[in-house]
């Protein structure tokens, strides 16, 4: 769908690595070169007409971000450089002060390492205890093992929603709930699920959520922290500076502002937000539903052929998203990508970031395929060829 849209699909590449980071469509220039031609101003801080229409079309951008998760109030959307930077904000600014010795952490061993080390160091730093629930055959979550995993002392679940190399999508709306029946707090890591499938923060009643523009055909350097309003301002900003205070004084006195702009220290990417809006309105134009079913579609067709090839071996053939990791027997997974990639097919191999999954794989490293709305049938044809070629061991090596 939608091809024409991206220069990058202009030749003959195939990119199958939309988990890592999507294409751009053209217009993601447009609100750049505006920007930079003709009213390049600071933001928050000017009081000329240039900074007026920065403002305006900056702030404008957490409106569209809100109506897109389903979020209450433009309060709740704090502009941050990417998931990573958004779990931390939340780690460190939050749980940090909300947790003691002892409280427990839940996570899963398919996250990815930015909801992984920064329960880590908190772990050393302050004496919580990560745990992870345990998954089923699929290496999915159940609610079961959800439930199986609390304990009183259980104060957190921090969980992907779609996971990076599994794909498997959580029921994130049971979670939240179980654990609020427990007086859990839930962090949700939307980085793999905001670009594919419709996510209602308030239905999901989802605490904290993270994720990032530039996985779902935006910018890089931007991402969103959603948080419920009282969360967020009882949250600490750990990055301080010009543009989230009110005052301060030589007598050490300081007062920050209000939610959200407590969390934007500094000059902010102005021109990757603004362009960040014009995405989610190209983005909303597909629709997110369409995007989604498209993607289940072709998953079901790449992993039927891909069944279909002796060689190879899949690990989430039962997962529910664009996501695929598989590997060729016998040939080292970064070894494959390189031999895609003679062939101008991009996709990821390697561990991905989730480092733990081996435990539940038994494999360190795979290839995966990671698919958005504009892949084809017709790529993943062209993949099968190059998968079936019987010279691709003489090929590599
Ligand atoms: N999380 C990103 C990926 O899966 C970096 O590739």
């Amino acid at each position: 769908m939608h091809r024409e849209d991206f220069s990058m699909l202009d030749g003959n590449l195939i990119y199958f690595d939309n988990g890592a980071t999507t294409l751009k469509p053209k217009v993601i220039m447009e609100p750049i070169h505006e920007y930079y031609n003709t009213y390049t101003a600071s933001a928050h801080r000017g009081d000329y007409d240039n900074s007026l229409i920065v403002d305006t079309n900056y702030e404008e951008v957490r409106t569209l971000v809100k109506d897109f998760i389903g979020a209450s109030s433009e309060k709740e959307i704090v502009y941050t450089s990417g998931t990573t930077d958004s779990i931390n904000k939340i780690v460190f600014g939050f749980f940090k002060n909300y947790l003691v010795k002892g409280d427990e952490v839940l996570l899963t061993k398919s996250e990815h390492a930015s909801n992984v080390l920064p329960w880590f160091l908190l772990q050393k730093e302050i004496g919580i205890k990560v745990n992870f629930i345990e998954l089923d055959n699929d290496h999915k979550v159940t609610l079961d093992n959800v439930r199986k995993s609390i304990n009183s002392n259980t104060k957190v679940i921090s969980i992907a929603h779609v996971t990076n190399v599994i794909g498997d999508v959580r029921d994130i709306k049971s979670i939240t709930n179980l654990a609020h029946q427990n007086n859990i707090l839930v962090l949700v890591d939307g980085a793999q699920s905001v670009p594919h499938i419709k996510v209602d923060v308030v239905d999901a009643d989802i605490d904290f959520m993270a994720f990032s523009a530039h996985k779902m055909c935006g910018p890089t350097g931007v991402g969103i922290l959603y948080g419920k309003k009282d969360l967020l301002d009882k949250t600490t900003p750990i990055i301080v500076g010009g543009g989230m205070n009110n005052f301060f004084d030589i007598d050490g006195s300081y007062e920050f502002r209000e939610t959200p702009n407590k969390f934007e220290a500094g000059t902010p990417n102005i021109e990757g937000v603004i362009a960040f809006g014009r995405i989610i309105k190209y983005l909303n134009s597909i629709g997110i539903s369409n995007i989604y079913n498209y993607e289940l579609e072709l998953r079901e067709y790449a992993v039927n052929k891909l069944k279909e090839i002796e060689n190879i071996v899949i690990y989430n053939s039962n997962s529910d998203s664009g996501v695929i990791a598989f590997n060729y027997k016998d040939i080292f997974a970064q070894d494959l990508a390189i031999y895609l990639n003679k062939y101008r097919i991009c996709v990821r191999a390697g561990n991905h970031c989730a480092k733990i999954l081996k435990e539940e794989l038994g494999v360190k490293n795979t290839c995966r395929i990671s698919l958005y709305f504009y892949n084809t049938k017709e790529e993943v044809d062209y993949l099968v060829k190059v998968l079936t070629n019987s010279n691709i061991k003489e090929e590599l090596f």
